[in-house]
């Protein structure tokens, strides 16, 4: 996701100060680079670079730019690096037009080929580009009105958008466009702002227009059109007074960025699934062929490559493993061209994860990465990347970003079961309908679970340490539910493979132990319950995360979480974990900690 904001005003005033005082506030949406584009005397002037926001404008000089009209984009980057030329504003060939975006064009390469045929020049690798040439081309070329010609290209658009133009064509205009993608106006007597998020001008005003999907909006510096862009009938709407504090704007009314990232997981999934990354077949088809697969990441990356390693055995019928990339000198001698290393990582800085893969890729190997930041370290290293699509995660500890590694383990997993012919295509179909579903799935298991969670956290938050067990692929969910438990709560939590706990661990349980089981309705079902029944035995209190209408567990443990049916067999990475993050973030709570800012913890591990 990237931060978007507008700004027209009545006086001229040092309108560069403004806007980048509104894109300080959208930061957390993006920040590998910054642009603006301001109309100064009849003229558009674009500054824009590549880097956070304090740091380009120290390199560019944006506040004393003065003006009454400005458009301004802060970058979280989807398709083409982090650079200068990538960074918004974008503009048309004749620099009249300037576009900002926040979204994907998924048309984009047709309608670049199109109005590079009709003598377009590109200077960017973005998607967003092609909005400022089409809308040149409608206005120049078919001599429409302004406002039509951006109205016609947002019709030629396919894909998610909220769209901010500005031009010397129409320079007392902010032209706008939503769908899919967040956009809100906010207006005080003075000016008009229209922004990705509330945050932007919170501290300016509290009257708030909230736009919907296909409308169109073109904002003067007395007031703002609506109009629905497939009927171009107008909309009347008028400002709500919202009562958010700005602090609490930037979690959109979330008290911890850590408990909105777990909100946005079913969009930030469903973002991940529209994708349909060409990257996902050609990651299969490379591990099909190798002899050798080796997963490398670190912490909560590496646990999601369990569900990659389990795929791999299970398909490809090879053995593969996944190395904790601080360990991966371990396995360097058996690295050559017929090995594939698999590494996974949120950030793509994490320095034990590059310095393994650059030993791999030294010896031969072909480097296949699935990352969250576009351009990042990791993604230079590598023959083919899968990305997670997630956006920013500004939380410490993982969340989102964990169940989109996951899910893009599961993609290629079945990409692999289609080529290894574990299932056929009819199988393959129905697999892949039930993992469009995920996104779903997972806002349905958090809305069923989160009174859950509380209550279990507010028992929980008294304990000093507790087991979390799991069998089959699950053993995952149990580590990563652990980890997190860990990692905000400080309660010392343990995962085991719940057969393994017999052979030691269980001595340490007692009356009132906290012991926490995964267990879906798979082939794992009857072992877990005699573990459990284990564990019951010797007092311990144990929470189970079920498949919903499982009464046989429910009637076992002391208290369960539910998980829609049919995600037991397959998928059961992504749904039983969700209630392990809500246990997690309401125990660290109740405990008086803050889940965004773990003691001892970095978001980005990138030194030794
Ligand atoms: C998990 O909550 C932590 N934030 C940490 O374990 C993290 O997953 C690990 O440091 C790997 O980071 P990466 O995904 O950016 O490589």
């Amino acid at each position: 996701m990237c931060g978007i904001v507008g700004i027209i005003q009545k006086n001229e005033t040092k309108i560069g100060e403004e806007i980048i005082h509104a894109l300080q506030k959208l930061e957390y949406r993006g920040y590998d680079s910054l642009g603006v584009a301001i109309i100064e005397d009849d003229k558009l002037i674009i500054q824009k670079d590549k880097g956070k926001i304090n740091e380009v404008i120290e390199k560019i000089d944006i506040a004393p730019i003065s003006g009454k009209i400005a458009i301004g984009h802060t970058r979280w980057a989807t398709h083409g690096p982090p650079s200068k030329i990538n960074a918004h504003p974008h503009v048309s060939c004749d620099g009249k037009i300037a576009v900002v975006h926040n979204g994907i064009i998924e048309n984009f390469q047709e309608l670049r080929r199109n109005l590079k045929e009709k003598g377009h020049t590109f200077s960017s690798e973005t998607d967003t580009e092609v909005i400022s040439h089409l809308i040149e081309d409608f206005f120049v070329n078919e001599h429409l009105s302004f406002r039509e010609a951006v109205i016609k290209a947002i019709k030629q658009l396919v894909g998610t958008y909220a769209i901010c133009v500005i031009s010397t064509n129409a320079p007392q205009r902010i032209y706008c466009a939503k769908k899919d993608s967040p956009l809100v106006i906010g207006l005080n007597s003075n000016r008009i702002f229209v922004a990705s998020d509330i945050p932007a001008f919170l501290d300016q005003t509290q009257q708030v227009v909230l736009l919907h999907d296909n409308e169109f909006v073109e904002i003067r510096s007395d007031g703002y059109n609506i109009f629905n862009l497939i009927s171009m009938e107008q909309i009347t709407r008028a400002p709500y007074t919202v009562s958010w504090k700005a602090e609490m704007a930037q979690k959109a009314g979330y008290p911890h960025f850590m408990l909105k990232e777990i909100h946005e997981q079913p969009n930030s999934l469903y973002n991940y699934v529209r994708m349909k990354q060409k990257s996902v077949k050609k990651v299969a088809e490379k591990i099909y062929v190798a002899e050798r697969i080796f997963f490398v990441a670190a912490g909560t990356a590496y646990y999601s490559t369990l569900t990659g390693e389990y795929l791999v055995r299970k398909f490809n019928k090879k053995l593969s493993q996944s190395i904790i990339a601080s360990e991966f000198e371990s396995i360097l001698n058996l690295i050559d061209e017929n090995t594939v290393v698999v590494p996974v990582s949120q950030s793509g800085e994490t320095m034990d994860t590059i310095l393994g893969i650059k030993k791999a890729k030294e010896q031969g190997a072909s480097i296949l990465s699935i990352v969250n930041v576009v351009g990042s370290t990791i993604t230079r290293y590598s023959d083919e990347v899968i990305y997670l699509h997630a956006g920013p995660e500004i939380g410490v500890a993982a969340t989102k970003t964990y169940l989109a590694q996951t899910i893009a383990n599961w993609d290629v997993g079945l990409e692999l079961g289609l080529l290894s012919g574990s299932f056929n295509k009819t199988e393959y179909e129905s697999h892949r309908k039930k993992f469009n579903q995920l996104p779903k799935i997972v806002k349905t298991t958090i809305t069923n679970n989160e009174v859950q969670a509380r209550t279990v956290a507010n028992w929980f938050s008294k304990k000093k340490s507790g087991f979390y067990l799991a069998r089959g692929i699950n053993v995952q969910t149990a580590n990563e539910g652990a980890l997190k438990m860990k990692e905000i709560s400080y309660i010392h939590c343990e995962s085991y493979p719940a057969g393994e706990s017999k052979h030691g661990p269980i001595a340490l349980v007692e009356k009132d132990f906290p012991v926490v089981f995964i267990a879906p309705k798979d082939h794992t079902y009857r072992l877990i319950q005699s573990n459990i029944m284990e564990m019951n035995a010797r007092g311990a209190s144990t929470i189970g995360v079920i498949e919903e209408n499982d009464d046989e567990i429910k009637n076992l443990v002391t208290w369960s979480f539910k998980i829609p049916q049919g995600y037991s067999e397959i998928f059961s990475t992504i749904p039983y974990v969700v209630p392990l993050q809500l246990l997690a973030y309401y125990t660290a709570v109740k405990r008086g900690y803050s889940p965004d800012k773990p003691r001892n913890l970095a978001k980005s591990v990138t030194v030794l």
